[in-house]
């Protein structure tokens, strides 16, 4: 098939991508010409495992083209993919909407002949008809349709979850468009994945309502967690005894930091804000992204209590800083309150990274990055590992560190507590 994807962030790249793989002739559009000069020249401008490769494969057998030249794109395609960005809105918490209107504007210039217009971005429900309000001015209703598509890919594993979803969710009212798209996830669907269909106000709803569902999980389980680190209960044994029965399932049940990154904060805050236009309060969410907020300060205290306190001048090393591993993604990261905070309080931080240093923590005085793991650990008195890179999974403190006084502050409950504690370190992790 014919497709354009406009947007070329996580959910366009990737897709769009993906979709070259599987044989379709796919125009990657955005407005950033640096960013196309980049994916032109072979470079990719997000950190993404193995994306790369299919990028390289598919642009050389000419299926993948980077433009931005919408117009032409919109021309070529049978099917056109929103897939801009649908940030916090500064004014409010709500979903800023404008890129996405944006988009709709000019697709509706373009079209000549039928296209099925796919939302994938995360867009609270009845945008899809507000983007069918705005087409329809200037383009007859029987030139396009205008449908649902939520994306569920996680950075870091997105090339993993694109080929293998457990679900594709089509939200549209026509039969025939439906079947069509169904069509174009046949190989998907071939190997295993659910395909499902609703209305196009129910599959904007359903994405929502999982993120939404997600962060309240992580969040249960985090304070679950506070409360087994009161009462000598591991918290692993508690998800997993939890998991095991099929109604609550194990997945999104790891205890860590407050969650974080480019979708949960931003869609918990926005699933609420629309449900307050609809007159309806959805408490749970509301306390969940109260529960989430809390959580940086709750850990940054009992960060302050395993140094009993006094936190000037003690060398804290940072293993990870991202919000989460194989991504170089800081957005809503717990270390960005982290870091400056323990700067504050006159700590001398060193941090490490796989995905390299941080613009956010250069001003910082007393920050360093390290590009090397042992060199960070050297010194120091205090690691903390904050995301759960592999490289942080089998590391010798022993060997690495020459403090005999050295304190681990382990957020992801990597390393075994029962070796740890048999090793004589002075090891802390989270809910257990
Ligand atoms: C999330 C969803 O998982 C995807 O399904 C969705 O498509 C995406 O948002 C989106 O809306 O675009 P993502 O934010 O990339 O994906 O990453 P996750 O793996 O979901 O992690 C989010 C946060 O939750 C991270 O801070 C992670 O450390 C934390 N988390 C996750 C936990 O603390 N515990 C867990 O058990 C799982």
């Amino acid at each position: 098939m014919k497709i354009c994807m406009i947007g070329t962030g996580y959910v366009g790249l990737v897709s769009g991508a993906c979709f070259a793989d599987l044989g379709n002739t796919v125009y990657c559009v955005d407005k950033d010409q640096e960013k196309i000069d980049m994916l032109n020249s072979g470079e990719i401008p997000i950190y993404e495992p193995g994306l790369k490769e299919i990028v390289k494969k598919n642009y050389f057998s000419n299926r993948l083209k980077f433009t931005n030249d919408l117009a032409k794109a919109v021309r070529f395609s049978d099917i056109v993919f929103i897939c801009v960005g649908t940030p916090t809105s500064k004014k409010n918490k709500s979903a800023d909407l404008s890129f996405i209107f944006d988009v709709a504007k000019k697709i509706s210039k373009n079209i000549s002949r039928f296209k099925i217009i796919v939302v994938k971005s995360t867009v609270p429900v009845t945008t899809g008809d507000k983007i069918e309000k705005i087409i329809s001015k200037i383009k007859n209703k029987k030139l396009f349709e205008v449908v649902s598509n939520p994306e569920f890919l996680r950075e870091g594993e997105a090339i993993r979850d694109f080929r293998y979803p457990d679900r594709i969710v089509i939200g549209s009212s026509n039969n025939k468009i439906t079947r069509k798209l169904e069509s174009l996830y046949e190989p998907l669907i071939k190997k295993g994945s659910i395909f499902f269909s609703t209305s196009r106000r129910g599959a904007e709803m359903i994405k929502y309502a999982s993120n939404a569902f997600l962060a309240t999980k992580i969040s249960y389980i985090n304070e679950i967690a506070n409360f087994c680190e009161k009462t000598d209960v591991n918290v692993e044994d508690v998800s997993l005894g939890m998991g095991l029965d099929k109604r609550i399932g194990s997945r999104f049940l790891r205890a860590g930091p407050a969650y974080g990154g480019s979708c949960f904060p931003k869609d918990t805050k926005a699933i609420t804000v629309t449900a307050d236009l609809f007159k309806t309060n959805l408490s749970i969410i509301k306390s969940v992204i109260n529960s989430n907020s809390n959580r940086r300060m709750l850990l940054i205290k009992r960060i302050g209590k395993i140094l009993s306190n006094r936190i000037k001048n003690r060398k804290i090393t940072i293993l990870g800083v991202t919000f989460k591993p194989n991504t170089d993604d800081m957005r809503e990261s717990t270390s960005l309150i982290m870091l400056p905070y323990l700067n504050n309080m006159g700590a001398k931080i060193t941090y490490y990274d796989p995905s390299g240093e941080k613009n956010e923590f250069k001003k910082l005085k007393n920050v360093l990055f390290s590009s090397d793991l042992s060199e960070a650990c050297l010194k120091a008195d205090l690691i903390i590992i904050h995301t759960e890179w592999d490289e942080f999974k089998s590391i010798d403190f022993k060997k690495i560190c020459k403090n005999k006084n050295l304190k681990i502050y382990d957020m992801r409950n990597l390393y075994s507590l029962k070796k740890m504690r048999s090793s004589g370190l002075s090891y802390y992790s989270i809910g257990r």
